[in-house]
């Protein structure tokens, strides 16, 4: 709901900046909107959802107060966990409910340089456009992956007991694609 809200707030402040400057809007008041945008999009990218994947360190995150996983695992050579004790042994294609466990058939750790636990939404905006650190991506790529990708996908349908994102896929997609917009300006 929120991100719909400010789409919109944004769409109708594009349009008053549009007709209100006769044609040229202040690149000051552009980069202002380029931020608020990405501001609304942290509100999804700083949700335990993500965050509790895109660890800095080897171990993941669990709950929506963002405890350290019990048990112990680790990101493993490959994100998908120590050779032991790989995700796959308990988190399988779905979720399932019952026992609280999350799935997804490619469950696995995001890379080290994509971690964001702990960083603020200046420094996540700044890793997440750079190619040495997002997994090579250049924006297309980058909107494609946040707006199509099934492991992003899954929270907002995260099962029994945790809070899902706000709004819905599409609508973070539309806010990360109107920020790309407007310059894919970060918060300071
Ligand atoms: C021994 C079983 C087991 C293994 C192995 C395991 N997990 Fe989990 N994981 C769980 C259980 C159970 C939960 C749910 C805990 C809860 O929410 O109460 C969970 C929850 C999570 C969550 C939290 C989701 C959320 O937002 O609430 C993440 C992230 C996660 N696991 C990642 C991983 C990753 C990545 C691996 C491999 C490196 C892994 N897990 C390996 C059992 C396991
Ligand atoms: C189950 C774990 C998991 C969850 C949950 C998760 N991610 Fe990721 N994320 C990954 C993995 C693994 C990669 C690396 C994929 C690759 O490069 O192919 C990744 C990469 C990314 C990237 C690529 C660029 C970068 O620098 O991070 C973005 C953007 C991203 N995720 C966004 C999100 C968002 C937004 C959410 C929450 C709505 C989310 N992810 C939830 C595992 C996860």
């Amino acid at each position: 709901m929120l991100l719909v809200r400010l789409l919109a707030t944004a769409a109708i402040s594009a349009c008053i900046l549009a007709v209100g400057a006769a044609g040229q809007p202040r690149d000051a008041d552009q980069v202002a909107r380029s931020v608020a945008l990405f501001r609304e999009a942290g509100k999804v990218l700083q949700h335990p959802r993500c965050l509790n994947c895109h660890p800095v360190g080897d171990r993941p995150a669990q709950t929506d107060a963002m405890r350290p996983h019990n048990p112990r695992v680790v990101r493993g050579a490959d994100g998908h966990g120590a050779a032991g004790l790989p995700c796959s042994s308990c988190h399988h294609a779905a979720n399932f409910d019952a026992a609280r466990v999350p799935g997804h058939p490619d469950w696995h750790l995001a890379p080290a340089s994509m971690g964001w636990q702990g960083r603020s939404l200046g420094e996540i905006c700044t890793q997440i456009k750079d190619p040495a650190r997002n997994g090579g991506r250049d924006m297309a790529a980058l909107l494609r992956h946040m707006s199509e990708d099934t492991l992003v996908g899954w929270a907002w349908a995260p099962g029994a007991g945790r809070t899902p994102a706000p709004g819905t896929q599409a609508s973070f997609g539309a806010v990360m694609r109107a920020w790309a917009e407007s310059g894919a300006h970060c918060p300071p």
